[in-house]
């Protein structure tokens, strides 16, 4: 049988029309999250594999797109570095990084054990792809992790700062500290990430959400070596990578070079000129504006088609937002995103 048309597109091969899935295509815009968030909490949810694998499902259902991302959150593999967290609902660190002293004392352990309940609700939502899917060509299964840069975004105290420039402030006053602390994240999103691959994912994408915060030399000092050194790992092993960077149109050319097997941009860089950015060999994903998703259902489809009408012939392509889908948003309209794409390319 066909692998999934998503994995397709991240082996370089001819599609029909080009995949559509949401980031954070599961959570509070959906009536039926909601419902189960106000029985459990939302560490409860994650780390109970049959919640995960029913709330990673909630929009399989309804939206029908060609990709399910299980339902976790970055936050969770810095449990195996010895953070405690907990979520209000934006993350929260109790013991965050706060010297060059924390860093040297972090231990390491496995996140494949410490978060095996991710592992378990991939196992499940594996299962329940291929059932539904029959003798049909099934849906992939993605894992994700936080990129290095992100991860230490969250676990670093940030005292007086907005945006993580405490996290700006201390890599620039300790450097040596930042890259011992990078590369033991690195470690454990390697591991994380190969075990989700294990468990039954068809590929894994990496955030890199707050890339965008750095200019060109610190992401080429703090992030870009973390992240390949992770695209490496995954190729070794046979996997397949999407490498998502916000607010990044003034790293496009650093990030060609990372190896990903798809770059997946958000709405201020151009699809046009993102294309010309980056090798042929490299796809693109990306990158309507979240918040155009609370236009009208007519509004979200011409946008949808001008979206699609920017990618060159011939070139790899995954639809999907610039960023996560916002909590009130209507499900209609992403509903009408995800089918104005699946009718295929506009005229
Ligand atoms: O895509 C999916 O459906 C899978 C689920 C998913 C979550 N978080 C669930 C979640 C994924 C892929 C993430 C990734 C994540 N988490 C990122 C990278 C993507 C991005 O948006 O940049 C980041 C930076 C985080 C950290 C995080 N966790 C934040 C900033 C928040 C608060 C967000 C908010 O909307 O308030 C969370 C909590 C979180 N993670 C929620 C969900 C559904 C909301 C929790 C709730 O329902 O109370």
């Amino acid at each position: 049988m066909n692998d999934p048309l998503l994995v397709r597109a991240l082996k370089n091969e001819p599609l029909e029309r080009a995949p559509v899935w949401l980031m954070r295509q599961a959570g509070r815009y959906l009536e039926e999250y909601r419902a189960l968030k106000a029985k459990y909490s939302f560490l409860e949810l994650c780390k109970n594999p049959e919640l995960a694998a029913e709330v990673t499902m909630q929009p399989i259902r309804f939206l029908q797109p060609d990709a399910a991302i299980i339902f976790a959150d970055i936050m969770l593999p810095a449990e195996a570095m010895g953070f405690s967290i907990d979520f209000q609902p934006g993350p929260k660190v109790f013991n965050p990084v706060r010297s060059a002293g924390d860093i040297r004392a972090l231990t390491l352990e496995d996140p494949a054990v410490k978060s095996s309940y991710v592992m378990d609700a991939l196992r499940l939502v594996r299962r329940e792809l291929e059932q539904e899917a029959g003798t049909g060509e099934r849906k992939a299964l993605l894992g994700f992790a936080g990129a290095p840069w992100t991860l230490a975004c969250y676990l670093i105290e940030q005292g007086i700062y907005k945006h993580f420039q405490g996290t700006q402030v201390f890599f620039a006053r300790e450097p040596q500290a930042a890259l011992e602390f990078l590369g033991k994240i690195t470690e454990i999103t390697e591991a994380y990430l190969l075990a989700q691959l294990e468990s039954g994912a068809d590929a894994v994408q990496l955030f890199d959400s707050w890339a965008g915060n750095l200019g060109i030399d610190d992401y080429r000092r703090f992030s870009l070596p973390f992240t390949v050194r992770i695209i490496e790992t995954i190729h070794r092993a046979g996997g397949k990578i999407i490498l998502y960077l916000g607010g990044s149109s003034h790293l496009l050319a650093a990030a060609a070079e990372s190896g990903a097997d798809c770059l997946s941009v958000d709405w201020r860089t151009d699809l046009t000129i993102a294309f010309e950015s980056v090798p042929k060999t490299m796809a693109l994903q990306g990158n309507l504006d979240p918040c155009h998703l609370y236009q009208s259902a007519a509004e979200v489809v011409q946008d949808t088609e001008s979206m699609l009408r920017r990618v060159p012939e011939q070139r790899r392509y995954i639809a999907n937002l610039g960023h996560g889908i916002l909590p009130e948003t209507p499900r209609e309209n992403a509903k009408a995103f995800v089918d104005t794409v699946k009718r295929g390319w506009p005229k």
